[in-house]
């Protein structure tokens, strides 16, 4: 697809973000209250600003692993086929677990990643998405905790990408095309 011409409207602060991701913090250290260790899993890419700023508002134990499944590419339209394309280094059995995701959208790939990890048999295993767009779900699941509701927008910023651009901006913003 060759690539259109935008601009970018801020959605969200990098401000408000910081204030959310606060106060999510305290209800995670609460949720896992007693926990000898919490493994944070962050999905690839686009979650990497996020799990940066929330394990450092997590008064806690924690491990962080990463795992990456497949997205869009470099289109805006959601595949249905989630396949894993990078595993988890650490193992997961009998442990608490906490997904960080950056959007849910149709919700394949949160339902698909979280059934993978269930299998593993975990002690808990919760989920946490900075953003969803509930108006776009496809599949019936829904994070333990997030950050914003958006509505149907194609959004960057805060390590999310359009194209592999945008995610080094401090706040999130939507695309609006000029052409
Ligand atoms: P889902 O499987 O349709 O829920 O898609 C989730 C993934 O699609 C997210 O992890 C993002 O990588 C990507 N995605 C969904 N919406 C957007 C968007 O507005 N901007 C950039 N990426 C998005
Ligand atoms: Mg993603």
């Amino acid at each position: 697809m060759a690539q259109r011409d935008y601009v970018i409207d801020q959605l969200i602060s990098a401000k408000a973000i910081a204030a959310r991701i606060e106060a999510l913090a305290r209800e995670i250290e609460t949720h896992f209250g007693g926990t000898e260790k919490l493994i944070v899993v962050g999905l690839l890419r686009g979650s990497f600003v996020f799990i940066a700023d929330l394990v450092r508002e997590l008064n806690m134990n924690v491990e962080v692993d990463f795992l990456e499944a497949t997205s869009y590419g470099d289109s805006t339209v959601s595949s249905r086929e989630v396949r894993i394309l990078k595993d988890l280094r650490g193992q997961i059995g009998g442990r608490d677990v906490l997904v960080v995701e950056d959007i849910v959208d149709t919700g394949f790939t949160l339902s698909h990643v979280t059934r993978m990890l269930l299998s593993r048999n975990p002690k808990r295993l919760e989920t946490i998405a900075l953003l969803d767009k509930p108006s776009r779900r496809e599949v019936d699941i829904r994070a333990t905790w997030t950050g914003f509701e958006i509505p149907d927008e194609f959004v960057v910023g805060y390590g999310i990408d359009y194209a592999q651009r945008n995610r080094n901006l401090p706040y999130i913003g939507k695309v609006r095309f000029t052409d």
